[in-house]
């Protein structure tokens, strides 16, 4: 497995102070979410049913919980945990961010496994520049100054707490690559496309299950791409980044055997998500595989996770989650020209690779990030 020698330098106050922000964002997750469930459970629930003979929706559930105690605790403090973790990563970067320039330039001069080809005229669409994606100041996009890497560089340093793993918080990537090898294993991509890739933490996997393929990341944010090719050169992993909006690309007709995307689609809006679609069925050749990896759409999801789940537009500036998520994207597919027969419907991304991995927003946390997501899309 190819991995990338660390990026950052870090002081040891600096990792103290991420360390007690990372603390935190885990006290809110664990604890303070068993405490939320459990009043739920006990007392928010029961009294809800008691009154109206059923239990609340996720809609209800969301009104309601605006007056109780451990959701406005859970939600504030979420909230806090949110800002603080880019506020000190982001003094990391800040205080690098001239050598990281430089490493990026060096990487760009040099002799490369892969390439990176970048596009001014490519603009960040309004849904992503409307506001701060997950309070991410700046956004993926922003460029403060010449060949800069800085929100590319940011979202790596932070990813960990969004729960990515993998030595290279490549696991997604793998995984979802694993689910298409598994599932089409007549497939044998020669070409791959990775729609929406940042700074290549999931192209990186993927490339490595395929690793006979030409791969190729798009993304419309330029800071990004820089970091991303250089993580994917410093390990010798060849992926072919490019600056491009996924809803029209530049690549031929039928250029790909397989289109995937890993947690993109919460974050475009809902003409943009049928664009991309749309714009994968065409890139596809006759057999080809779709496939978007997100977290479980709200009709199969328990009420109450759906209903923190759609916190995140509330609260964490994430404006499409909740519309995202309420899709059958099944019938996304279908509206997007792929015949109905050969698209599939939400599939846990782990569970047809382990047979002993059940998956219940009931049950026990997922033992990782990859464990809670899902994959939706159709052959060609
Ligand atoms: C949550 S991140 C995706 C993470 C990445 N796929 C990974 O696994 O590490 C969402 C990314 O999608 C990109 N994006 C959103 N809409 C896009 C579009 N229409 N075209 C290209 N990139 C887009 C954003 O710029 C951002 O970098």
């Amino acid at each position: 497995m190819a991995a990338i020698t660390p990026l950052f330098s870090a002081t040891h106050d600096e990792r103290a102070r991420e360390s007690a922000s990372a603390m935190l964002r885990k006290f809110v997750s664990g604890p303070l979410m068993v405490q939320h469930r459990q009043v739920y459970d006990r007392t928010t629930k029961p009294a809800f049913e008691k009154k109206y003979g059923r239990a609340p929706d996720r809609w209800e559930l969301q009104t309601l919980w605006e007056s109780t105690a451990p959701y406005a605790m859970r939600s504030a403090l979420r909230r806090i945990a949110q800002e603080d973790m880019y506020e000190v990563a982001g003094g990391v970067i800040e205080r690098q961010l001239p050598d990281l320039i430089e490493t990026a330039r060096r990487t760009a001069r040099g002799k490369t496994t892969g390439s990176l080809r970048l596009n001014p005229a490519v603009a960040a669409p309004a849904y992503l520049t409307a506001v701060d994606i997950h309070c991410m100041p700046g956004n993926y996009h922003t460029e403060l100054t010449d060949d800069d890497v800085y929100a590319g560089a940011l979202y790596d340093r932070t990813i960990t707490s969004h729960a990515y793993k993998g030595r290279n918080n490549d696991e997604v990537g793998t995984c979802l690559a694993e689910f298409v090898r598994r599932n089409f294993p007549d497939l044998k991509p020669k070409r791959i496309l990775d729609m929406g890739c940042t700074v290549g933490h999931s192209t990186f996997g993927i490339a490595q299950v395929f690793p006979d393929a030409e791969v190729h990341a798009i993304d419309v944010a330029a800071p990004c791409l820089r970091w991303g090719h250089v993580r994917a050169e410093e390990a010798g992993v060849p992926i072919h980044f490019s600056q491009q909006n996924a809803e029209k690309t530049d690549f031929p007709d039928g250029h790909f055997d397989l289109v995937l995307s890993v947690i993109i689609l919460h974050e475009t809006s809902g003409k943009a998500l049928r664009n991309i679609f749309r714009e994968a069925k065409r890139l596809l050749r006759p057999g080809g595989v779709m496939a978007h990896c997100e977290s479980r759409q709200y009709y199969a999801k328990d009420e109450f996770d759906a209903a923190w789940h759609r916190w995140g537009t509330k609260f964490n500036a994430e404006p499409f989650m909740t519309t995202m998520h309420e899709l059958e994207l099944q019938s996304v597919a279908v509206e997007s020209g792929f015949a109905k027969a050969k698209s599939f419907p939400q599939t846990p991304m782990l569970a047809t690779m382990n047979a002993d991995l059940t998956i219940s927003d009931n049950g026990p946390a997922p033992k990782t990030y990859a464990d809670s997501l899902y994959v939706n899309g159709a052959v060609k």
